[in-house]
């Protein structure tokens, strides 16, 4: 098993060396070798070599089964321009592997209910919903440009990003969310704005024809702005969420506030070759980097879904989150996820603790 670790920017460092812990953890217990080959990415990777995204970290992550990575970004490169920030590496790498398919699973950890900030009795079912996100196109990768034009005898700058959608780019994200509802409880939501976008209507005709090959799975549309605000009414009317890169980065951002903090959600990110990215949905956190505060459990599920998705491990993969759970019922939570009664824990000590069960 050959695994590239990019550590990244802010809590990059310390979520991913928590992580490391569980992987050593597990690898004894399930006696499995790997192999780690650490790569430069971001801040990081721009103060050492002067970009983002260096030659050898896309090498180092092309010949691994798999990457897993913190988090990038801060403001000490925030007055750089777009291609040399640190947000470039993230958007290149996703991009060099070619890994079309972000799947954000939020679910709720029973023992998190009361940190979540919706009523109990809106989660009394529990909640468990996947968001498949398109990684590697739309507005994020579609031209886009500065220019200065003339109107009315006066210089005024414009700036554009284009969603970008090819159907065949379309097609293959789309059958990622169907396949993912199969596995699951075979309903699929596709969340646009076709009512204004001609982006959404192509994703909408071709999600219509794909329904005949999946007539197993219940399809449904619905308008981005009305999944906004249907999360928070009824957030279990959702098993898979299938959706462009733009919606899915921000509707996840809100479902992960569901299940009680950004700091909990992972991610696995799939195209059709070798190498998968696993990566906490949280950004790099500045404001506590240092501080031993930081939530490592998005991270932590991360390496599970990297143990499942990658490795077939999936033994492996339940007894993670299962240590997990068992860590939230003992009460143990940092800050992010602290309510009155729990025992406040540093990112260290969760990663211990997580260790310490499996
Ligand atoms: C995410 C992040 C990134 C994104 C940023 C850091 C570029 O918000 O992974 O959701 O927008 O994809
Ligand atoms: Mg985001």
């Amino acid at each position: 098993m050959k695994i590239a670790v990019l550590k990244g920017d802010g809590i990059g460092p310390e979520v991913i060396d928590e992580s490391l812990k569980i992987l050593e953890k597990i690898a004894n217990k399930y006696k499995f070798d790997y192999e780690i080959k650490e790569g430069l990415i971001g801040g990081a990777a721009i103060d050492s070599t002067g970009v983002p995204l260096p030659k050898e970290t896309i090498e180092i992550c092309k010949e691994s089964d798999a990457v897993l990575l913190g988090a990038v970004g801060g403001p000490k490169w925030d007055k750089l321009p777009g291609k040399l920030r640190p947000e470039s590496g993230l958007l290149g790498i996703r991009k060099a592997l070619d890994v079309y398919a972000n799947l954000r699973p939020a679910i709720l950890f029973k023992e998190l209910k009361s940190s979540s900030n919706l009523k109990e009795e809106v989660l009394k079912d529990g909640l468990d919903l996947l968001i498949v996100r398109e990684l590697i196109g739309g507005a994020y990768f579609g031209e886009k440009g500065r220019e200065t034009i003339n109107s009315n005898g006066k210089d005024i700058i414009r700036a554009y990003d284009i969603i970008d959608y090819k159907s065949n780019e379309i097609e293959r994200i789309l059958k990622m969310g169907f396949e993912s509802a199969r596995k699951r409880n075979k309903k699929l939501t596709l969340v646009d704005k076709a009512n204004v976008l001609e982006s959404s209507k192509l994703w909408r005709e071709i999600a219509m024809n794909m329904a005949s090959d999946y007539n197993d799975i219940e399809l449904n549309f619905m308008y981005v702005d009305n999944a906004a605000m249907q999360l928070i009414n009824n957030p279990n009317q959702f098993d898979v969420i299938v959706t462009e890169n733009m919606f899915g980065d921000i509707l996840s951002d809100e479902a992960s506030m569901l299940t009680g903090s950004l700091g909990n959600l992972p991610s696995a990110s799939l195209g059709d070759n070798k190498a998968a990215l696993y990566e906490p949905i949280h950004g790099s956190a500045p404001d506590i980097a240092g501080l031993d505060i930081a939530n490592p459990i998005g991270t932590i599920m991360s390496l599970a879904m990297m143990l499942k998705y990658s490795f077939n491990l999936d033994d492996a993969s339940n007894d993670i989150k299962s240590a997990v759970s068992k860590v939230l019922e003992k009460g143990y939570r940092t800050s992010d996820i602290m309510k009155n009664g729990n025992i406040k824990v540093s990112t260290k000590e969760m990663g211990n603790y997580i260790a310490s069960e499996i």
